[in-house]
């Protein structure tokens, strides 16, 4: 099976995502629940376009040499600084005929086999959070569990599960206070000040990721609270239209944080060239969401292990264009910019 053939499956396999060419946000703009940005879908075709204005600068001029982007992030050594994103509810988002126990399954073993970490998702059904602890369980807690925002009694009470299972880290999407989707549900979510970050981190022994961080402000409240990696993220694009891209927003945000706690970022990654990118503004690590939803949709774990080697192979070859040996050599001036 190669990559156009995974895609075709998933193609099959899908009634709501249409598995475009280009994964941009611009057929599915509004479609949420579905694949698509919150309202115009503005915020996720942005992600997209704008790191179509970013290039890479090519050095040839310099000794043949073997690139290496392994690396060792949240105590685990990894292939590459890439994860797969935390997404719940695949059978009704894509419409798609793989159920959400298969593709949590697939999701876990292609990562690990393909030695990248999979981020898990939450939401208001109980078994959106049952699920994915079930999968992490089988892998050794070899995953992130993403908790939703809920009022901290509940978020804590979930965060004492995953903890049980001895996840790699634990991380909460803040952000996703503004999801539409929930905002119908009972169960109470709310965004989140630093006294509430607070106790909840007093409560987390693994490393504690803040998911949904887009200023230098909330960077600012984060590091205050004691997290040990932000993500700057916008959900891609799911949780307020008319947003700023990740991209746009990442290499401030790096300066602030000035390696007090690891910078992580996602939203419209799609191969290993876009995460070289966001390296080379700073990122120590890039998140991947729906090209990964498809890989597992079309292909099983086999389609998500497939899609990773193509990723890192890609990321090798960005190094190797631009004269870089490892992930170190990944400088601001290894890119141009053109925002
Ligand atoms: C269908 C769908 C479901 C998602 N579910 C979650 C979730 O449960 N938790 C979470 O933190 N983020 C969730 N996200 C956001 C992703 O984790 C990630 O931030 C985003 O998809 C990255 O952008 P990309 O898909 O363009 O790579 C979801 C995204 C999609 C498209």
């Amino acid at each position: 099976m190669n990559y156009v053939e995974i895609k075709a499956a998933a193609k099959e396999k899908m009634s709501v995502c249409k598995m475009c060419r280009t994964c941009n946000g611009e057929t599915c703009r509004g479609w949420t629940p579905g694949p698509g940005g919150k309202g115009s879908g503005s915020s996720f075709v942005r992600n997209v376009s704008k790191l179509r204005e970013i290039t890479l600068n090519m050095r040839t001029l310099h000794a043949d040499v073997d690139v290496d982007c392994g690396v060792t992030l949240f105590n685990t050594t990894l292939k590459a600084p890439i994860f797969a994103a935390p997404i719940a509810n695949v059978p009704v988002n894509y419409g798609s005929s793989v159920s959400e126990a298969d593709y949590l399954e697939a999701l876990a073993k292609g990562c690990k086999d393909a030695g990248v970490l999979p981020f898990f998702g939450d939401g208001a059904a109980k078994e959106f959070f049952d699920l994915p602890l079930e999968t992490m369980g089988r892998y050794g807690g070899y995953g992130i569990p993403t908790i939703k925002p809920w009022v901290n009694e509940i978020a804590i009470e979930k965060i004492k599960r995953a903890l049980a299972l001895n996840p790699v880290a634990i991380a909460m999407d803040v952000d996703a206070a503004g999801l539409v989707s929930l905002k119908k549900t009972p169960t109470p979510i709310a965004f989140k000040t630093l006294e509430d970050l607070k106790i909840i981190k007093e409560q987390i022994h693994v490393p504690f990721i803040i998911k949904g961080i887009m200023t230098v402000e909330d960077a600012e409240i984060a590091l205050l609270a004691g997290a040990d990696a932000i993500l700057v993220s916008n959900h891609g694009g799911r949780v307020m239209d008319e947003g700023i891209s990740t991209i746009e927003v990442l290499e401030e945000i790096v300066n602030f944080v000035a390696k007090r706690c690891l910078v992580l970022t996602d939203g419209g990654y799609r191969s290993g060239y876009d995460v070289f990118k966001a390296l080379a503004l700073g990122a120590d690590g890039v998140l991947i969401g729906r090209p990964y939803s498809h890989a597992a949709i079309g292909g099983g774990s086999e389609g998500v292990s497939l899609y990773t080697r193509q990723l890192i192979g890609e990321l090798e070859d960005a190094m190797r264009m631009t004269g870089c040996t490892t992930l170190g050599d990944i400088r601001r001036k290894t890119v141009n910019v053109r925002f």
